[in-house]
């Protein structure tokens, strides 16, 4: 086993965009003098979250749905591994903590939306309810995640949280991606910039 390449950059930094995003979003989510910075920071979210569809398809070897999204029986089996301790190690992401990811993006997806629309006066108060309900859901969900990612950490004696700044874990030599795919990243933050600032205006 070798540090090997394992997220590619837009996985990298779409991640660390929706973490600064969401944190932010929620920070001035009460704040009428701060809701341009509330509506980028959640567009930034819906706008990474989006981009990361196509990436489940079209991006590197881990960052594919595919690799990830698991059915009931590998989750189990996971768990399984996980209630003795031992959880089998991937070199990608877990079946568990896959499906973490797709409720994250749809979350993403459907708060940014729901956001979107409220700014633009569309729907009434049922709406504010849907978009608040859509973003403490969230909350939920990325504070399962945090427990996933710090369990993992020290079952596995991996950092994640630093695999996930500098892409490389644990793996055989024959595992790792061959590219960081930097062109894919600029057409990520090209995407994210212009989609921010279209639902901002
Ligand atoms: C400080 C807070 C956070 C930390 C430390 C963190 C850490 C991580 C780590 C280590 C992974 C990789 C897990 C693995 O090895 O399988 C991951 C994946 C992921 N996290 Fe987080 N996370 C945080 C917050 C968030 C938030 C707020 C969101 C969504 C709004 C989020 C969405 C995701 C997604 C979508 C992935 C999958 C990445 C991909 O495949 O594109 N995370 N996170």
């Amino acid at each position: 086993m070798k540090k090997i390449l394992v997220w590619d950059l837009p996985v990298r930094v779409g991640h660390w965009l929706m973490v600064g995003g969401f944190i932010l979003a929620w920070l001035t989510s009460e704040s009428e003098s701060l809701r341009l910075v509330h509506v980028i920071a959640g567009a930034t979210v819906f706008a990474v979250a989006l981009f990361r569809l196509p990436w489940g398809f079209i991006g590197s070897r881990y960052a594919r749905f595919a690799d990830f999204v698991r059915g009931p029986a590998a989750v189990k089996e996971y768990a399984a591994g996980l209630m003795k301790l031992e959880p089998a190690h991937h070199v990608g992401h877990n079946p568990a903590g896959g499906w973490a990811i797709v409720l994250l993006l749809g979350l993403g997806i459907l708060a940014g939306a729901s956001g979107w629309a409220i700014y633009n006066d569309v729907g009434g108060h049922w709406l504010e309810e849907l978009h608040e309900g859509l973003a403490a859901t969230m909350l939920t969900v990325v504070l399962v995640h945090l427990v996933g990612v710090f369990t993992g950490s020290v079952l596995h004696g991996e950092n994640l949280v630093s695999a996930m700044l500098s892409g490389r874990k644990n793996g055989s030599p024959e595992a790792a991606i061959p590219s960081q795919r930097p062109f894919a990243l600029l057409v990520l933050l090209a995407w994210v910039v212009g989609a921010a600032w279209w639902m901002a205006n």
